[in-house]
């Protein structure tokens, strides 16, 4: 997948598919800016993409302020003067304390889809000007399998993905008459700090045998994942450089589960 000398701006890049899809992206042959919540995190990341020769950035950013956002934005496009390719992947599995709650509450909803849904909608909208003036860009929203079906357990999250995978066809629409390809990507399960807090929450993982928080995700995935593994941050990469790549160039609107066949449509 070649995307040699393609500027890439990832948000929630610091950790976890973030930070897997900023260094494949790198290894492919793109500059990427790493922004994220956590700026320890994203300086990190950049030195790694700094280390394997490609150049990169971090800044901080909330992806649920405005102001943040427009100011980020500002500070990748002066230092590399252009973005090529938006990963829109800064996502929260819910609010503080969630998991100590027996049902997400009002809080968990409107945090969710401040970061889930309207951070894609507010990162996307400070991009996106330039890419239309330059008649070219790749935006890839992380969405997930979750998004695909719906969930008693954590109803605001998935409704939130639901929404990322509904929002990726309204920008793909949009956008293509800029020639702007807009695709979402739907992982499967990652054993990160999210799936940390899943794991966590005894109302989403019922744990009476005692098991560690990684053998409860073990037999999680052993139960629902056909090719029986978990997926890995590079796999997500893998999908995200193809669909930055001009490979990709007459797919959009379209959402790709990495699955392991854990959900197939
Ligand atoms: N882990 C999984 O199994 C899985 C499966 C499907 C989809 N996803 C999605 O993949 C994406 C990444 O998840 P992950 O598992 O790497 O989670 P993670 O919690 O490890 O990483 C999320 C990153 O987003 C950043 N972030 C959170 N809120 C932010 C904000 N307001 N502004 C900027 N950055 C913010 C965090 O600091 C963190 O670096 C999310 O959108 C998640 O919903 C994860």
């Amino acid at each position: 997948m070649n995307v040699s000398g393609k500027i890439a701006l990832v948000t929630g890049g610091g950790r976890g598919i973030g930070r897997g899809i900023s260094l494949v992206l790198a290894n492919n042959g793109a500059d990427v800016a790493v922004v994220d919540l956590i700026l320890a995190n994203a300086e990190s990341v950049a030195q790694e993409v700094a280390a394997v020769g490609r150049q990169s950035m971090a800044v901080a950013v909330d992806v649920t302020a405005q102001a943040s956002v427009e100011a980020m934005v500002r500070q990748v496009t002066e230092r590399f003067g252009r973005v090529d390719v938006l990963v829109n992947n800064a996502g929260v599995i819910g609010a503080g304390g969630w998991e100590d709650r027996e049902k997400p509450n009002e809080e968990d909803w409107d945090f969710i889809f401040e970061v889930n849904v309207k951070g894609i909608v507010r990162v996307t909208d400070a991009v996106a000007p330039k890419m239309k003036e330059r008649r070219y860009g790749k935006i890839i929203n992380i969405a997930s399998i979750a998004g695909r079906r719906g969930s008693d357990r954590n109803m605001p999250y998935n409704v939130s993905k639901a929404g990322v995978i509904s929002l990726t066809q309204g920008q793909a629409l949009d956008l293509a008459p800029h020639n702007i390809n807009v695709n979402a990507i739907c992982p499967g399960l990652l054993w990160t700090p999210m799936w940390e807090r899943i794991t966590a929450r005894t109302a989403m993982t019922p744990n009476p045998e005692g098991k560690t928080q990684r053998e409860l995700f073990e037999d999680y995935v052993d139960s629902s994942t056909p090719l029986g593994r978990e997926q890995t941050p590079e796999d997500i990469g893998n999908l995200a450089a193809f669909l930055a790549s001009d490979f990709s160039q007459n797919i959009t609107g379209q959402a790709i589960n990495v699955s392991g066949g854990n959900h197939m449509h």
